[in-house]
Formats: structure tokens, sequence, C-alpha cells
């Protein structure tokens, strides 16, 4: 099953941000890691390091970010510059397992 839609209305935001973009929970380390982003979001529990969306975003919004220890990926594709999304859907489409959900704020 791919990212919840819904992740907004339905998990908490974490008090803290990771670079800039916010994180919604659970977060429980190395194998509960969350959402991340809220415009570009990506859910770090599905997420299997396939690598596909980073390429594929042309503004390169998408970086790696090393999760160690995780049991599905030692690294995750983070949104690290979500602000500059221009929609135009690549991302979510080019994910094999459905991990990412763009919305327009
Ligand atoms: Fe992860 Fe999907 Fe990108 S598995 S690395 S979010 S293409
Ligand atoms: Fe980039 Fe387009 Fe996704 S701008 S983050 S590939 S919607
Ligand atoms: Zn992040």
């Amino acid at each position: 099953m791919g990212i919840d839609p819904e992740f907004k209305t339905k998990r908490q935001k974490m008090p803290e941000q990771h670079s800039n973009h916010d994180v919604w929970g659970p977060v429980e380390p190395p194998n509960k890691l969350g959402i991340h982003g809220t415009v570009v979001a990506i859910d770090w529990d599905i997420c299997n390091a396939d690598g596909s969306c980073i390429p594929a975003c042309p503004v390169s919004l998408i970086e790696w970010n090393n999760t160690p220890g995780n049991s599905l990926s030692d690294k995750k594709a983070d949104p690290a510059r979500e602000a500059d999304c221009i929609f135009c859907m690549a991302c979510q489409n080019v994910c094999p397992v459905q991990a990412i959900k763009v919305t327009a704020p």
C-alpha cells in the first residue's frame, strides 16, 4: 500500500522540522521514520531507495538522506527543497512503491 493521501489529518506533525520541511509521525528510529514533507510528501516507511524520483525531478529538489539501521533501506528520498516544486507530478508517477504524494498548497 502506498502513502496515505490523508496523512495531514491522520498523522501528527512532529515538533521539529527536518531541513525546512515538516515530518509527520509516528517516528521511532530506526524502523519508523514517518513522512517527510507536506507539499512533496515522501513516506520513509514505504521508500525502499529505488531512486527513480531523484533524476525525474526537473528542479532537483529531492536528495538522498542516510537512514542507517532501517530494515527497508539505508537511505531515503528527502524533499529537501519542497518549496521549489512546480507540480509536474513526475516523482509521484515514477515511484514504483507509491511512496510520494504531491499536493499543491
Ligand atoms: Fe524512494 Fe520511490 Fe524515490 S522508493 S527513492 S521515493 S522512487
Ligand atoms: Fe519535482 Fe515535479 Fe515532484 S517538481 S518534486 S518531480 S512534482
Ligand atoms: Zn526530510
